[in-house]
């Protein structure tokens, strides 16, 4: 990748959108020593700057890329899975923000980017190197399958914790001591996946092939609440094709 200076102290950089991600971002970008506005809200008046940061949902991209573009050099959005039709480049922080978090928050996560020229895919990277994460290129095509990687690491990760709290629950165990006790298991288990992928990480009754006790679980979920009964079906029929790869090394 190119990494001629592009990014200087004295670029101009409005943050757009005053959301989970916006208020974070311009704080970690300001800290970083850049002339950062914002964030704006919706019909804020935007100053002419360098780069318009659309912090917006992906269906306001194209609104509020048009509100920018009299106000801005350049135009850039945080989305992942949106391409670059409406801006001139791209960078995707790969976490999670709920609008709370410091700005080292930044600090060693991946940020997918991309760039119209050359020179704008430039700036993408410098951003997220100011911003002390670790760039790499995520092409227009390839956007959409990226993004649900994303998504099954973090939204779907949460749908499985929520429903691991729920059964804990009709067990006895509620709230904050359930989510207490399942961390260590859950840590773990992403540690284990982390350093050797799925196949050599999976244990538990679907590995070991008994279906008596996975027969129970199904039994024992669908009492506790039949709305994860399906959940829990297509999980394990997901798991039983990890544990015939398994099986196959
Ligand atoms: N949150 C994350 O974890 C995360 C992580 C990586 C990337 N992203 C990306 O960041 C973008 C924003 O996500 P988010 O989670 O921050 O969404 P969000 O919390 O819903 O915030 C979006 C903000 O944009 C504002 N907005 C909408 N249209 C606007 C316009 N035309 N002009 C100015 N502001 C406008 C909304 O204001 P109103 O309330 O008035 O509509 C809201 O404050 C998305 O592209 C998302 O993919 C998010």
């Amino acid at each position: 990748m190119n990494s001629a200076p592009a990014l200087a102290p004295e670029t101009t950089i409005a943050i757009i959108g005053a959301g989970h991600i916006g208020s974070v971002l311009a704080r970690a970008l300001r800290q970083a020593g850049l002339a950062v506005s914002g964030p704006y809200g919706r019909g804020d008046a935007i100053p002419a700057v360098d780069i318009a940061l659309l912090c917006v949902p992906d269906t306001a991209i194209p609104e509020a890329a048009a509100a920018a573009r009299t106000r801005a050099t350049r135009i850039a959005h945080v989305s992942g899975a949106t391409p670059l039709d409406d801006v001139d480049f791209s960078i995707h922080p790969l976490q999670t923000f709920t609008g709370a978090e410091s700005p080292d928050i930044f600090h060693g996560i991946g940020a997918a980017i991309a760039g119209r020229s050359p020179a704008d895919k430039n700036i993408a990277e410098q951003l997220a190197r100011t911003l002390g994460a670790r760039p790499f290129e995520v092409d227009d095509a390839d956007r959409a399958g990226y993004h649900a990687a994303a998504s099954f690491a973090s939204n779907f990760v949460l749908t499985v914790l929520d429903a691991a709290e729920q059964l804990a629950a009709s067990a006895g165990i509620k709230g904050e001591e359930a989510r207490d006790l399942l961390t260590p298991l859950i840590s773990r288990t992403v540690d284990n996946w982390q350093s050797s992928g799925a196949t050599a990480s999976l244990t538990g009754p679907i590995a070991r092939g008994d279906e008596g006790t996975i027969a129970r679980q199904r039994a024992a979920v669908d009492e506790a609440d039949p709305a994860l009964t399906s959940l829990f079906d297509e999980l394990a029929t997901a798991t039983r094709a990890i544990a015939r790869q398994k099986a196959a090394v």
